[in-house]
């Protein structure tokens, strides 16, 4: 659905040149809820204004549902835009007219009749069928989105990009907010482009995210492999899994016993989809490999409705054994890292 190739943007400003965006390819398919992370100033909303132009990439191409849109003229363009809602942080409502000539205002021009029947479909759909008649000054920061989210929808896009939009809201208004967006994304088939400085967007409702950092994309992938296995030192951070890891060095430190370890003892991670396997697997390669398993401590995260969890357990017996089920677990999908190990 959105085809980014060898995307850059330079601002020249007197004095000095920004390379908001370098290099980014990146393909996003019909029906994705496709995440942009990152911290300030990493270029993720440089890039997502590459999607519909409002920037004009300084080099490479943006393919938008087999329509080459770095290749239209002005006015094409326009039209092409149509084709592309979007939503923002502090909502851009203009506050001098109502909710309903908000959401009117892409609708310029077609039948009284048509607008009128679609603005009151759009309202239902974001849940503020009363309040079509009174402005934006008059609503909750959480309504304002829902308004701007039905003027985006306005004109049927297949596209639906999100700058931060639910970073101005408090955490309750978020989860309302991402679960319209999720309505939005499964009953009208809209691909969704959501950028964020926030994980828990990004494991609440995508599929597949982006990592940037300076202007590059620096790691991408479907979003349970991103949690599971995150690659590069900014993911982790975000992502903030060395938690478990670091709770054991912190320990380890500090000399508590909890993670004192004897001779042949190794502390491991491991990392799985589901919680209801874990004890079953753990006492399995006990038996197996005849090693002892002590879990020391765990914790079960929601990623896109499937459990991911994090055991730490420390595996004492013959070095050939543990390696042995270090193996066989890591056939099993399972994510293991030695985070120590005792030599004897
Ligand atoms: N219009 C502009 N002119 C000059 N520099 C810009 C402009 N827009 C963004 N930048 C710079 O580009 C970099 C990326 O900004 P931005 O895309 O807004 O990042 P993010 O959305 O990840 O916080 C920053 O260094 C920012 O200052
Ligand atoms: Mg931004």
């Amino acid at each position: 659905m959105i085809q980014l190739s060898n995307i850059s943007k330079r601002f020249e400003t007197p004095g000095k040149v920004v390379e908001a965006v370098k290099h980014v390819t990146l393909s996003i398919d019909k029906g994705d809820i496709f995440g942009i992370m990152g911290f300030s100033g990493a270029g993720k909303s440089t890039l997502v204004r590459c999607i519909n132009l409002l920037e004009t990439p300084t080099e490479g191409t943006v393919t938008v549902d087999g329509v080459e849109l770095t290749g239209l003229s002005e006015k094409e363009l326009r039209q092409a835009r149509k084709n592309i809602g979007m939503i923002f942080q502090h909502f851009n409502l203009m506050p001098s007219r109502t909710v309903f000539e908000n959401i009117a205002y892409p609708l310029k021009g077609r039948p009284k009749e048509e607008i009128e029947k679609k603005i009151t479909s759009l309202l239902e759909l974001v849940g503020l069928s009363d309040k079509r008649d009174v402005f934006p000054s008059q609503l909750s920061g959480g309504q304002k989105q829902r308004v701007a989210i039905a003027r985006a929808l306005a004109t049927d896009p297949q596209v639906l990009l999100c700058d931060e939009a639910t970073s101005a809201l408090d955490p309750q208004t978020t989860t309302a907010i991402l679960k319209l967006l999720k309505q939005v994304n499964r009953e009208l088939g809209v691909t969704i482009v959501i950028i964020t400085h926030e994980m828990a967007v990004i494991k609440e409702i995508c599929n597949r995210a982006a990592v940037m950092e300076h202007g590059e994309v620096i790691e991408q992938g479907d979003v349970y492999s991103l949690f599971a296995t995150p690659q590069s030192p900014v993911t982790q951070g975000f992502i903030n899994t060395s938690s478990l890891a670091q709770k054991v060095e912190e320990l380890d430190r500090e000399g508590s016993p909890v993670v004192a370890l004897k001779p042949g003892e190794q502390i491991l991670q491991l990392t799985y989809l589901g919680m209801g396997a874990s004890q079953a697997l753990i006492s399995e390669v006990s038996r197996k490999f005849s090693i002892n398993c002590n879990i020391v401590f765990g914790s079960i995260e929601i990623i896109q409705e499937s459990p991911l969890g994090r055991l730490i357990i420390i595996a004492s017996g013959r070095e050939g054994d543990i390696a042995q089920a270090i193996a066989y677990l890591r056939q099993q999908k399972v994510e293991v890292e030695v985070l120590k190990q005792c030599q004897k």
